[in-house]
């Protein structure tokens, strides 16, 4: 689905005559293979890196890609039959050993610009996702089985001493991403990132779809509920998760960010959408009627008891968001708007161009509202208050809103 919405993206920009985005080899860790430091299969991390240049070479942006989880060994040998679990098919389904950086990713200043060109000329480092725990496991013992091995945490450790190898750790400035299952890792390794660095570094963490909410009264919170109880098992994450929460929250729980975000003490910023698209397609009604189904995938054919449902998410996940920042001991800074979406960094039209899709809260994009709060500019708290609807924002003009958008920043570039 992302993938497609991405290439929909590139081939309409194309077709406007614009290019946006870069190719970024590919590369395997190897030397992680010797400290046990393995994707579900057994097969080496990757990741992919493309320096910083300019003003911006003493700045690091470190993405963890996203994918959800496997709660059972059925789930995780299913993984490692492509990227999400194995390197390997990583490798084997990757066009020339290259993978996309778009959006924040960016490093053409046209499409990743901010208010003062940010992001786009900082180091920026891809870590590939395989582990199906949101890089927490660490289980010694290989399944028998299946030769199956749950080392995500590993993954993480490695792939940190990696960065800091080529450099990381001389950084001025530091930000920690990640999308879905990668936005919930950045929550959960935030202040160890933030440990990395001198405490002279700025150090940052941003969570893009990553506040996947417990909505404990409300459709699938059992089901919920149990498959973050199942991952907790499979995965090994009762000692793994941080005793902040640990010592007040059961494990499972402890994956609910609503209970970590409030503990952590390096500052944090959510990206979210009131109708986030995999919560609402997938965490509600896992078992769904056709009905359901057909309004997942289409909103003009949601009926109204479905748009009064999704009403109801948006005001708990808004609900919830507003207290878990107000018990939170430092400040967050947070985006959160009202197109059905999951997952934004990554894609120029929902990250860079999302002001010009008419998304936009303090008339400012996404990564512009991260620039405000990454360099305190401002401390960037705004939610779509007006909406109380699912927007689709992927529609019929998009290719249109696209073509705004790229004439927009032609226009617009700083020198
Ligand atoms: C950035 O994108 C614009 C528009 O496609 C293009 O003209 C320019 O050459 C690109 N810049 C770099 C450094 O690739
Ligand atoms: C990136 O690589 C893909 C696959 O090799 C290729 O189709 C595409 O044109 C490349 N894009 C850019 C911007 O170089
Ligand atoms: C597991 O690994 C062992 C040792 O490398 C090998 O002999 C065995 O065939 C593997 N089992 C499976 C199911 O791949
Ligand atoms: C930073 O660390 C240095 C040396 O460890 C220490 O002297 C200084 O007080 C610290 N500064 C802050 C703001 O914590
Ligand atoms: C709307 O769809 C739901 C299933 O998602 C169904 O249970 C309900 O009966 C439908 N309501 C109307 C008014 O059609
Ligand atoms: C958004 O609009 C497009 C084009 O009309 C349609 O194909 C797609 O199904 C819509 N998405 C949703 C979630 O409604
Ligand atoms: C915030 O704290 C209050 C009081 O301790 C608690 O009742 C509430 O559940 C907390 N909110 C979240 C989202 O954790």
């Amino acid at each position: 689905m992302a993938t497609l919405l991405l290439a929909l993206t590139i081939l309409s920009l194309v077709a406007a005559g614009i290019v946006a985005g870069h190719n970024v080899t590919i590369t395997l860790l190897d030397s992680a293979v010797a400290r046990g430091a393995v994707c579900l299969d057994c097969t080496p991390p990757a990741y992919a890196y493309s320096p910083g240049f300019g003003d911006g070479v003493d700045n690091w942006h470190v993405y963890l890609e996203g994918g959800g989880w496997c709660r059972n060994v059925a789930e995780c040998l299913d993984k490692t039959g492509y990227h999400l679990g194995s390197s390997a098919k990583l490798m084997s389904t990757a066009q020339n050993g290259v993978t996309f950086f778009g959006g924040m990713l960016d490093s053409n200043s046209t499409f990743n610009p901010g208010m003062i060109s940010d992001f786009y000329n900082w180091h920026v480092v891809k870590i590939f996702y395989c582990d199906g725990s949101s890089f927490m496991s660490d289980v010694e013992d290989v399944d028998p089985k299946y030769n199956l091995t749950y080392r995500g945490a590993r993954i993480y450790d490695a792939m940190m001493d990696e960065l800091l190898r080529i450099g990381m750790g001389n950084a001025k400035n530091a930000l920690l991403s990640g999308g879905s299952a990668g936005g919930l890792a950045t929550t959960l390794h935030c202040d160890k990132f933030q440990s990395l660095f001198h405490n002279t570094t700025r150090v940052k963490c941003v969570s893009d779809s990553g506040f996947f909410i417990h909505g404990e009264h409300f459709y699938g919170a059992d089901w919920r509920e149990s498959f973050f109880s199942r991952v907790v098992s499979t995965h090994g994450l009762t000692d793994m998760l941080p005793t902040s929460c640990t010592s007040k929250f059961s494990p499972t729980l402890c994956l609910f960010p609503e209970n970590l975000v409030p503990d952590i003490q390096t500052p944090l910023f959510l990206i979210e959408s009131a109708f986030d698209a995999y919560q609402i397609g997938v965490t509600l009604f896992p078992d769904r009627s056709p009905q359901w189904t057909s309004c997942i995938l289409n909103l003009m054919l949601c009926n109204s008891t479905e748009l009064e449902i999704m009403k109801d998410f948006r005001l708990i996940l808004i609900n919830t968001l507003k207290s878990t920042i107000a018990n939170s001991s430092s400040r967050r800074g947070y985006f959160v708007h009202s197109c059905y979406l999951h997952g934004h960094m990554e894609d120029i039209s929902s990250s860079t161009c999302s002001l010009i899709v008419g998304n936009g809260l303090a008339n400012k994009n996404i990564a512009e509202a991260v620039g405000d709060w990454y360099f305190d500019r401002s401390e960037f708290q705004e939610m779509d208050m007006v909406n109380n609807l699912p927007r689709n924002c992927t529609g019929d003009d998009r290719p249109i809103l696209e073509k705004k958008c790229s004439d927009y920043y032609i226009h617009h570039q700083m020198p």
